[in-house]
Formats: structure tokens, C-alpha cells, sequence
């Protein structure tokens, strides 16, 4: 039997400036009951020049490896998901093996928009599946504050920034039942251009900034994350009674009150941190996971199912026995 991925530690980061709905609508013509009405969303949290995506996602990572009770002597490499890394190299995970003191194995970042947690855990888990590493630290970290346009109220109201992190340990023994039972991610690039940046560090003088169409993307994710839901359980033989937990990347309320009914769980089985968190992206999946993990609602033994979708566009699910 090859070793099973198991979430060992959760942990996050979050910047200490909150911002509130009320806050936003002195600079941005919006106003606190179309954010809440459309959204779910009542305030976010900005990064201070300081809190960079290297930054939080190292305190976020060495809150897990806490929870965990590992070092950093424990960790054989770094995935860092996000889409706002402090330079195009080194990798934001390098700077975070750095900051935390790890002098072995490897480390890179991965774009994958704000499925990017869901993708960083498949493919650690595949590595964990095929003894190439035997403890890794999945992070997701971003500073969407950074790449936003002011101008444009249909998006700058919908972001925060922040980092979760989780430590995968190989776990074995015979009949283990603990730990990442499935993931599965997909892609459509024909769709690229209903959530996108326009620029980045090789364009000319497009430094960047996020553009979504917002109505399409709702469509897609609805359906998307509904197909990628049934997959995951399809895969696992488990019909939606089976969950104990479902915790959805962070968009809109509107979307994840969607999912929750699809499974039939009751709006408590669902762990909701639009409200106070926005979208943090690739941030989003880890920042609610450890909310729940640290509040004593998500416990050992739980079923979670973890779902997210972002610009490219890119989705896709994790089944996980914690
Ligand atoms: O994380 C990656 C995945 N992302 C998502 O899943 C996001 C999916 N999309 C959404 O969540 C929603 O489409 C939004 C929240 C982005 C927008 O909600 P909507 O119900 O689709 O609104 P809309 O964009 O169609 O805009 C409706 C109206 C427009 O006015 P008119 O043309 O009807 O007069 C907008 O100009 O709301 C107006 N509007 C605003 N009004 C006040 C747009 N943004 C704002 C704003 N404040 N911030």
C-alpha cells in the first residue's frame, strides 16, 4: 500500500488591518448592502507593505508545523499557491524555507489562481503516494490588494489578502483510514479570458491588474464545482450523507450556499469565511479549513471536502479524512 497524505498540522495568517465594508464605500462608489446582498461579503483583511506573500505564508506555515508538533527539520519541501508571489523568482516557497529555517529538499510556487490550494495538495499528495517526499508544506498566500483596480467596483470590493497552510505527512499501516483520499483537478484555458491579470513581470510596462466578468464566472462555477463535487464522490463510492464537512473556496455566499444544498448538508456542515475574510484565492480553502480546525468544529475523523475555482478557468476537489 503506498503512504497516505495526512493533514498532520493546519495553520494561518491573517493581516491585523481589517477592513469593512462601510470602510471601502468612502473611496469606492459601492455601498455596505450591495457588497452584502451580492456577495455575503462585511469586511476583509489588507496587507501592510510588509505583509507580503512570503511573509504570511511562512507565519501560516509554522503555525501548521506547530500544530503539527514538527520542525523544520521535518519539512522535504515547500508548494507555495498563489498568483501575487513577492518576485518572479526565487520562488515565494524558497523565501519561506529561508524564513523558517529548512536546509533540504525542495520548494516552488504554483499558479493556479484561486484553485491553486486544491492543485498544491494533489500534487503533494502525489509525491507523498510515490515516497518522494515523506512531509510537505502546502501553503496557500496572496495579496490581491495588490493587483486590484480601484477603478472598477465590480471587483476591488471582492478581495483580501491572507495565508493558511497545512504540513502532509506519510502516513502507513495497514488499513489506514486517516488522511487525502482523493483530489482531482481540471482545466479549461479556452476560457481564459472571463477571470484573468492583464500583465505581469514579462510584459512591457503591465505591471497588472485583476478583470473578471463576474456573471460568467457565477455560471461556471455553479456548474463546475457541482460536477467536480459528484466526482469526488463518485470516485470514493460516498453519496453527499457521507460529509461531515464542506469547506469551499471563498467567492460569494451565494455559490456556496449553491454547493451546500447540492449535498443536502445543513448550512452548519458548511464552514463560511466570505463573510469576514472575502476571497483570498489560493488562501481561501486553508484560511477557512483552519478556522474550523482551531474552533473545534472540524475534528479528527471528519470527512471534509474541500472545492475551488479560478481564473484560467481551473478547478477541482480534495476528499480528506483528517
Ligand atoms: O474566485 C474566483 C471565482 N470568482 C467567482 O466565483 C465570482 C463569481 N461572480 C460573482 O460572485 C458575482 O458575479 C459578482 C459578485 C462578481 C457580481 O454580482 P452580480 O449579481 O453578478 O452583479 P453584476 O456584476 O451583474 O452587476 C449588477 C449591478 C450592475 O449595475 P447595473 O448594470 O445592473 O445597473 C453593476 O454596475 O451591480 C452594479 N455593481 C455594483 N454596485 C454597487 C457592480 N459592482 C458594484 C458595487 N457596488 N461594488
Amino acid at each position: 500500500m503506498p503512504p497516505r497524505s495526512i493533514l498532520a498540522g493546519i495553520g494561518a495568517y491573517l493581516p491585523e488591518r481589517v477592513v469593512t465594508n462601510d470602510e471601502l464605500a468612502r473611496t469606492v462608489d459601492t455601498t455596505d448592502a450591495w457588497i452584502q446582498e451580492r456577495t455575503g461579503i462585511t469586511q476583509r483583511h489588507f496587507a501592510a507593505p510588509h505583509e507580503t506573500a512570503a511573509f504570511m505564508g511562512t507565519a501560516a506555515a509554522r503555525a501548521a508545523l506547530a500544530d503539527a508538533g514538527a520542525q523544520p527539520s521535518d519539512v522535504d519541501g515547500i508548494i507555495v499557491a498563489t498568483s501575487t508571489p513577492d518576485q518572479a523568482f526565487p520562488a515565494t516557497a524558497l523565501r519561506v524555507q529561508a524564513a523558517l529555517g529548512v536546509t533540504k529538499g525542495f520548494g516552488f510556487d504554483l499558479a493556479a489562481a484561486c484553485a491553486g490550494f486544491v492543485y498544491a495538495l494533489s500534487v503533494a499528495d502525489a509525491m507523498i503516494r510515490s515516497g518522494q517526499a515523506r512531509g510537505i508544506l502546502v501553503i496557500g498566500s496572496e495579496v490581491y490588494t495588490r493587483i486590484l483596480n480601484w477603478q472598477d467596483r465590480g471587483t476591488c470590493v471582492l478581495f483580501g489578502d491572507g495565508a493558511g497552510a497545512v504540513f502532509l505527512t506519510a502516513g502507513e499501516g495497514a488499513g489506514i483510514d486517516q488522511g487525502i483520499l482523493s483530489t482531482h483537478i481540471h482545466a479549461q484555458g479556452t476560457l481564459g479570458d472571463i477571470l484573468y491579470v492583464d500583465g505581469a513581470v514579462g510584459q512591457p510596462d503591465k505591471p497588472g491588474h485583476l478583470v473578471m466578468h463576474g456573471r460568467e464566472v457565477f455560471r461556471h462555477a455553479v456548474t463546475r464545482l457541482a460536477e467536480a463535487v459528484e466526482e469526488a464522490l463518485a470516485a470514493n463510492s460516498l453519496t453527499p450523507a457521507d460529509i461531515d464537512w464542506l469547506v469551499p473556496h471563498q467567492a460569494n455566499r451565494r455559490i456556496i450556499d449553491a454547493m451546500g444544498r447540492k449535498l443536502g448538508l445543513a448550512a452548519d456542515r458548511v464552514v463560511v469565511t466570505v463573510d469576514h475574510h472575502a476571497n483570498t484565492s489560493a488562501a481561501s480553502v486553508p484560511l477557512a479549513l483552519a478556522e474550523a480546525w482551531k474552533d473545534g468544529r472540524i475534528k479528527r475523523g471528519d470527512l471534509v471536502l474541500l472545492e475551488a475555482l479560478g481564473g484560467g478557468l481551473v478547478w477541482g476537489s480534495a476528499l480528506v479524512r483528517i
